[in-house]
């Protein structure tokens, strides 16, 4: 099986959570995108979906589904959303599409978040995956040296503007073993908006695409 059968199948496997009535949260990328092609078939009569980013709602509102504002809504039942790694303690990193911010925003607002992914995301630590940094273009440079000082390599994301109107460092070399304590270090940083370490809100249900099957597991 490819890496896109992969995604294919944990996607399919999130439809399960989905239940009428509900407020869904949907994240952004190409696993997500399988997610809402899913939905777009299955035609479950939810309330609505809560977009995590412009991409998302332009492809979910493709499909004719439902879009709601998330300040017209209260706590989502569920948020659905794939990431670029995965640790064994549920916690992630998220934002190679560059949606990171909004994305920890709609998660947060979730009572569950499942996330979905090939079994390639699935590490036994964080850190090898460059850390998306999203970042008020004003302070680029002053925040890329404060990323030095914490012992990261930051790179800026060429052409790439986000939803936010911000601009994405890619940081590697930062020592991940606290994920927690670096999520919070870095969004001290004036200038940051967010970071992709999903740490403090991790994923709740992994949903793991491998040639063997879905693999499941709840936190
Ligand atoms: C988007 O900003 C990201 O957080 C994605 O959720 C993450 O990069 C996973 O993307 P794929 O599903 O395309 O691998």
């Amino acid at each position: 099986m490819d890496s896109n059968a992969l995604k294919q199948i944990a996607a399919e496997a999130a439809l399960g959570y989905i239940k009428p009535g509900m407020v869904v949260g949907v994240g952004t990328g190409s696993t997500t995108n399988l997610f809402i092609d899913a939905l777009g078939k299955a035609k479950i009569h939810v309330e609505g979906y809560v977009a995590s980013s412009v991409a998302t709602e332009t492809r979910l509102k493709g499909l004719g589904l439902p879009v709601l504002n998330l300040n017209d809504t209260g706590d989502i039942p569920i948020y659905v959303d794939g990431a670029d790694e995965v640790d064994p303690h549920f916690r992630l990193i998220k934002g190679g599409g560059g949606a990171l911010t909004r994305e920890k925003i709609v998660a947060s607002a979730a009572r569950l978040f499942v996330c979905i992914a090939d079994g390639s995301k699935d590490k036994p630590m964080l850190g090898k995956f460059p850390l998306p940094v999203e970042v008020i273009p004003f302070a680029r440079s002053f925040v890329a040296r404060q990323l030095v000082k914490l012992g990261g390599n930051p790179s800026l994301r060429a052409g790439v503007t986000t939803d936010n109107g911000n601009v994405i460092l890619d940081v590697t070399g930062l020592d991940l073993t606290d994920p927690v304590t670096m999520e919070s270090r870095i969004n001290l940083i004036p200038g940051v908006l967010d970071n992709g370490i999903f740490a403090q809100r991790r994923a709740d249900v992994l949903l793991f695409g491998t040639p063997q099957g879905v693999v499941e597991r709840r936190a």
